[in-house]
């Protein structure tokens, strides 16, 4: 606080308080007699000085004849005779000018601390109004109970809070305090700083959020909002109403990145029941993984973002990487980039092949058979079901063909090769030690199927 240097004279002619009773000429024993300055020590809260009579501490005596005074110092020197100095980093903006008098009766109040109104809040509401018409109000607000969290002249904490922010709110809130110990992931927001996502005092929304998701979230996660936003495949749920907080939990989480639970539970809460993309388009229920003997790798690692980029992604079904939308195309490697993030590209890249691949008959590399294809190249899926199946090396029980949703593959494997016999082609098998001798002319069905194998 500023050290005042230049006393103010305030001069009292304290006949005009004395109502109708004649002012002393003389010097007096006591200021307080049943005439005279009786409403000083009348109230229930008396200021120690003035009850023990030591009017004298702030009046000093101008003219004994006359009975003026003048304050011996002017606020705040007045007060800090004995009060302490304020010397705490923050120092409450009413303070600024020294005013006591602004919160406090000088002499007697009937208020606790001789405020100048009847309770704490109602002391602060006369210069703030935190509240403003807001719906949802804070509990120790609602009941002005300001002096919870914050101190009135002066903290060592920004705002004059009665603690750290990261102790505030957490005083209270043990759950909360109880989450944030407990689980293993914990939202670096929620560590820095409750008051970023919470009013302290009162807001429009439900729980006295700031704003709602995804409101709430983007101006700290850009990157997501530029995904959820600007990407040509849209996972339109993140950016609704509520969106983010369908997935994620706001504080902390037992399962990574702040997961409401694992993922192949939690896609599944909306996504074992169809889901429409357009109007013409409707997402089947997505029942691929339920009681399958297989799990892709990294199903089996409860991820589905290896492939999936739950916020949005430039690629098809908002796959990671590249990945073709349709059955059968022209070969490119570049349109197997989801694929090929996690496997080895060389398998669809040579004729011949001894390692590579085992999908092999002696060294003719089946997978460049099929796949490496100017004119109708199999995708992957042709044979292989994505997520999960009930064949070794996710190998589909059938394929849809035109109007047939089940055309059967049949598939066995053997320890060096494997068999199909699928509804397109003859019984056809591979071997990568004694290859299956195709020179020797079989018999075909029609050709018009142009077989998977
Ligand atoms: C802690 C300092 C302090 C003490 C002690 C003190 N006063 Fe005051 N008094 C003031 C100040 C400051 C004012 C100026 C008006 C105000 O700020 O309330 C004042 C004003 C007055 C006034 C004129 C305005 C009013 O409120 O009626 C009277 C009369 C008065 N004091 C009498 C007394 C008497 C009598 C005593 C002793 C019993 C006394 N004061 C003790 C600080 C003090
Ligand atoms: C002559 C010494 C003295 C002066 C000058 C003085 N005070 Fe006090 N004040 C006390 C004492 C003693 C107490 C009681 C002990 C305490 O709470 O610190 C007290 C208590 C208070 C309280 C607490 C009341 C309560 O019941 O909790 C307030 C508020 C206060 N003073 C404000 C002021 C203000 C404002 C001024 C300047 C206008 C001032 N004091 C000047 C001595 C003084
Ligand atoms: C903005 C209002 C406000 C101003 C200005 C203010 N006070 Fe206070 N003061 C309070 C409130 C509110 C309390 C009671 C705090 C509580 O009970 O939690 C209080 C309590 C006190 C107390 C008793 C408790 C304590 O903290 O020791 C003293 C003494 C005191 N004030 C002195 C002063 C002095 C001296 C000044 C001027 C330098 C001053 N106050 C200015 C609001 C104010
Ligand atoms: C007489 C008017 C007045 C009263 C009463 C008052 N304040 Fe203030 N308060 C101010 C001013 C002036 C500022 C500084 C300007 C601003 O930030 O609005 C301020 C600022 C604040 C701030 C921001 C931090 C700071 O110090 O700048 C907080 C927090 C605050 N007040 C809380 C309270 C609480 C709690 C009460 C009740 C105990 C209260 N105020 C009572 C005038 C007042
Ligand atoms: C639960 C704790 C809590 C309570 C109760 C509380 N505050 Fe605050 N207040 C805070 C926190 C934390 C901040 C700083 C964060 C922020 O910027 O909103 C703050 C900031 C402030 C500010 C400065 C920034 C602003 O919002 O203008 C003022 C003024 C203020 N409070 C006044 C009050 C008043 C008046 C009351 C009583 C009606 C009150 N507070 C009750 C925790 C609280
Ligand atoms: C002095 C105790 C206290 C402090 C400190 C406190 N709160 Fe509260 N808070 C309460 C009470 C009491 C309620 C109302 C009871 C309830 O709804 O659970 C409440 C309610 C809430 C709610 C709504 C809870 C619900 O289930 O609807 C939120 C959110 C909240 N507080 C956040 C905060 C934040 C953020 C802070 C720190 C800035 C904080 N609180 C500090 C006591 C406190
Ligand atoms: C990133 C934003 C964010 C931060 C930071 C944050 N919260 Fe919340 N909080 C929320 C949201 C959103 C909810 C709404 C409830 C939900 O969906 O689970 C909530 C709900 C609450 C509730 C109501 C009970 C509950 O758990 O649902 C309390 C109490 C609460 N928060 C306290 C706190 C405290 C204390 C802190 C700081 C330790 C904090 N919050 C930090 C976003 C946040
Ligand atoms: C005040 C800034 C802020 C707000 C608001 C905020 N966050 Fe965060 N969030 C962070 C910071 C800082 C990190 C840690 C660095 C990072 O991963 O970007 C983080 C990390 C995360 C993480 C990653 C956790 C992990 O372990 O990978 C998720 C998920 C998250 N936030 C979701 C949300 C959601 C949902 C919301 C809205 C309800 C939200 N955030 C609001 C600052 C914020
Ligand atoms: C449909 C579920 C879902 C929704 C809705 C969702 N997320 Fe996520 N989020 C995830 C999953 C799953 C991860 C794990 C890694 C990944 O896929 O990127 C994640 C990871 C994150 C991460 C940390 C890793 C990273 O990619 O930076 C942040 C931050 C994040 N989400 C924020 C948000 C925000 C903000 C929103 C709302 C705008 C939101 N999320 C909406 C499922 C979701
Ligand atoms: C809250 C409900 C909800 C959750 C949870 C959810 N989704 Fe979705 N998802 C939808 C809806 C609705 C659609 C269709 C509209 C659209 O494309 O956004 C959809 C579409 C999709 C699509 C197809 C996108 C396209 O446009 O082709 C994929 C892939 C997908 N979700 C994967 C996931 C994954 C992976 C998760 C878990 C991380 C998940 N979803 C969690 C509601 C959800
Ligand atoms: C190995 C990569 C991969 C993983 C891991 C993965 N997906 Fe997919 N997902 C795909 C591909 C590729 C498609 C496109 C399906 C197609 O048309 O062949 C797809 C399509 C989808 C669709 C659209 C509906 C459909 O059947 O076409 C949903 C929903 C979906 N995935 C959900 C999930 C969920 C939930 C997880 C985690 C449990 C997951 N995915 C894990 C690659 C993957
Ligand atoms: C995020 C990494 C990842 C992506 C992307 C991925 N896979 Fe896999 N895949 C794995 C893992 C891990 C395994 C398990 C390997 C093991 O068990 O040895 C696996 C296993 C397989 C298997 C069975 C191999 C065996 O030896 O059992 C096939 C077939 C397969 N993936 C095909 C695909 C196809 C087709 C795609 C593209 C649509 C794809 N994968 C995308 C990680 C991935
Ligand atoms: C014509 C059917 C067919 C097509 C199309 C096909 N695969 Fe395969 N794939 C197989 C068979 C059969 C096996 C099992 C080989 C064995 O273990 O005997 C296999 C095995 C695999 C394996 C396990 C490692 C290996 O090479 O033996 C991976 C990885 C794999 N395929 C990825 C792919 C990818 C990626 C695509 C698309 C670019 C694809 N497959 C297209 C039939 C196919």
């Amino acid at each position: 606080m500023r050290k005042h240097t230049t006393v103010l004279l305030i001069v009292i002619n304290l006949t005009s308080y004395a109502f109708g009773v004649e002012k002393p000429t003389t010097e007096q024993d006591s200021c307080i007699t049943e005439e005279c300055h009786g409403e000083h020590t009348s109230k229930k809260i008396i200021h120690d000085p003035v009850s023990e009579g030591s009017c004298e501490a702030c009046h000093e005596s101008v003219d004994v004849k006359e009975h003026t005074f003048k304050l011996t110092d002017e606020e705040p020197g007045l007060c800090m005779q004995c009060h302490d100095e304020l010397s705490k980093k923050y120092i409450h903006g009413a303070l600024d000018d020294g005013q006591c008098k602004q919160c406090h009766e000088t002499h007697a109040s009937d208020n606790k601390s001789r405020l100048r109104a009847k309770t704490v809040g109602e002391m602060c509401a006369e210069c703030h109004d935190v509240v403003e018409n807001a719906t949802h109000v804070h509990g120790p607000t609602s009941v002005n109970e300001c002096s919870l969290c914050h101190e009135a002249h002066e903290s060592d904490y920004e705002n004059r809070l009665t603690m750290g922010p990261d102790q505030l709110c957490v005083f209270c809130h043990v759950t909360t305090k109880e989450e944030l110990e407990g689980l293993e992931f914990v939202h670096e927001a929620v560590r820095e700083n409750c008051a970023d996502c919470h009013d302290p005092h009162a807001a429009n929304n439900w729980k006295m959020l700031r704003a709602e998701a995804p409101d709430m979230c983007f101006p700290c996660h850009e990157e997501i909002q530029t995904k959820a936003q600007t990407s040509k495949q849209q996972h339109n749920i993140v950016s609704e109403q509520g969106g983010c907080l369908k997935c994620h939990t706001p504080h902390a989480s037992s399962v990574r990145h702040l997961l409401a639970s694992v993922p192949t539970t939690l896609c599944l809460t909306c996504h074992e029941e169809p889901q429409g993309v357009t109007i013409n388009e409707v997402l089947p229920a997505f029942n691929e993984i339920k009681d399958k003997a297989y799990l892709h790798g990294p199903i089996k690692e409860d991820d589905c973002s290896g492939c999936h980029m739950t916020h949005g992604s430039d690629n098809f079904r908002i796959l990671a990487g590249e990945y073709p939308a349709e059955f059968y195309t022209s070969f490119d490697e570049t349109k197997y980039e989801l694929c090929f993030g996690c496997h080895e590209r060389t398998l669809v890249r040579t004729a011949t092949a001894d390692a590579l691949t085992d999908f092999r008959n002696g060294n003719q590399n089946l997978h460049f058979l099929h796949v490496n294809k100017e004119r109708r190249g199999r995708t992957c899926r042709a044979c292989h079901q994505t997520h999960a199946s009930n064949q070794p090396k996710h190998i589909r029980m059938s394929v849809p063909y035109g109007g047939w949703k089940d055309l059967p593959i049949n598939f066995s494997k053997t320890d060096t090769g494997g068999l199909c016999d699928p509804g397109c082609h003859l019984a056809k098998g591979y071997d990568r030690q004694i290859p299956v001798d195709y020179t020797v002319k079989q018999a075909r069905r029609s050709h018009e199927f142009n077989g998977l194998f």
